[in-house]
């Protein structure tokens, strides 16, 4: 029996320089998608998933990240007597539970691998998601996203999951990369994992995503790994060790990703998801229409 998956580590010190100038004084995580924040759509996927205490890695400026996730009195209390009840409403479903979020800082950025470091003594001996909050996805036919996939997965073959996607050979070098052994349809076995490889060297196109299961070992690894591509801590480079003494299962998940810490993505993003909004798509077809008819 593999045990459950409550809690799930969010790094979110990450500075926001491809977001310049909107990123000076506003996290890039709280820039919005829609009318939601881009990490409350990220918290959102983990809790239907069914994870029940958010770690959030932060840094120095992310403050109003804890805000977000708290109660807002003058809101609630105005919203509640001018009996707007349906927004009210909206705002209590979304406040997690008291003490359901712990904030720790990473005090210094030194890359993925030591984010996750920094949520160790909040996760303890259990096993864990992690979410890379820049990315947002959205779910496929099987209305799961893809954080959901990655624990069915996670019930089929236990051990580390990690959620991967196609792209274009070219793109490789600016991903994680993963090779491809067993092949089971919609889940493999990882035979090898390689962070931003050489133009030309990747083992495959399939990039790590920025959704993972992963086994509290990896900590006592994290502690000690050495700085790797860009000078940073790598997650890929602790996962790479490992994967030496434990099964890691890479996901094709049925769905897509919107990588919202690039312009394009967080554009996309954002018409993607009002595209799926009855009471947006209608009249923002009509004006797409209208801008490149
Ligand atoms: C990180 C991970 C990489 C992964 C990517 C997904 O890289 O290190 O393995 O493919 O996220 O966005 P970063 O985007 O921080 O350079």
């Amino acid at each position: 029996m593999n045990k459950p998956i409550r809690k799930a580590v969010l790094p979110v010190a990450g500075l926001g320089t491809r977001f310049l100038p909107a990123t000076k004084a506003v996290p890039k995580e709280m820039l919005t998608i829609v009318d939601r924040p881009v990490l409350q759509h990220v918290v959102d996927e983990a809790r239907e998933a069914g994870i029940e205490h958010f770690v959030f890695v932060t840094g120095r400026n992310k403050a109003v990240i804890e805000d977000h996730f708290d109660m807002s009195y003058e809101l609630e209390d105005t919203l509640t007597r001018r009996g707007k009840r349906k927004e009210y409403e909206a705002l209590m479903a979304d406040l997690p539970a008291a003490g359901a979020m712990s904030f720790t800082r990473q005090q210094a950025p030194l890359g993925l691998g030591h984010a996750v470091w920094c949520a160790r003594e909040i996760i303890g001996d259990e096993p864990f998601a992690v979410l890379l909050p820049d990315m947002i996805t959205m779910a496929g036919r099987s209305n799961n996203r893809c954080l959901a996939q990655c624990l069915e997965a996670y019930d089929r073959h236990g051990g580390n999951i990690i959620a991967v996607e196609e792209v274009l050979p070219e793109e490789t070098h600016q991903y994680g990369i993963v090779a491809v052994g067993a092949d089971h349809g919609s889940s493999f076995e990882i035979t090898g994992m390689v962070e931003k490889p050489k133009q030309g060297t990747a083992p495959s196109n399939l990039i790590i995503s920025g959704r993972y299961i992963l086994q509290p070992e990896i900590f006592g690894i994290l502690e000690r790994v050495e700085k790797g591509a860009g000078g940073e801590i790598q997650l890929t480079d602790g996962m790479v060790q490992l994967s030496k003494s434990q099964a890691f299962h890479g996901v094709r998940f049925d769905g897509r990703t919107y990588d919202c810490g690039s312009k394009l993505g967080f554009l996309t993003a954002n018409i993607a998801f009002a595209l799926d909004r009855p009471d947006l798509a209608p009249a923002l077809r009509a004006e797409i229409e209208k801008l490149v008819g």
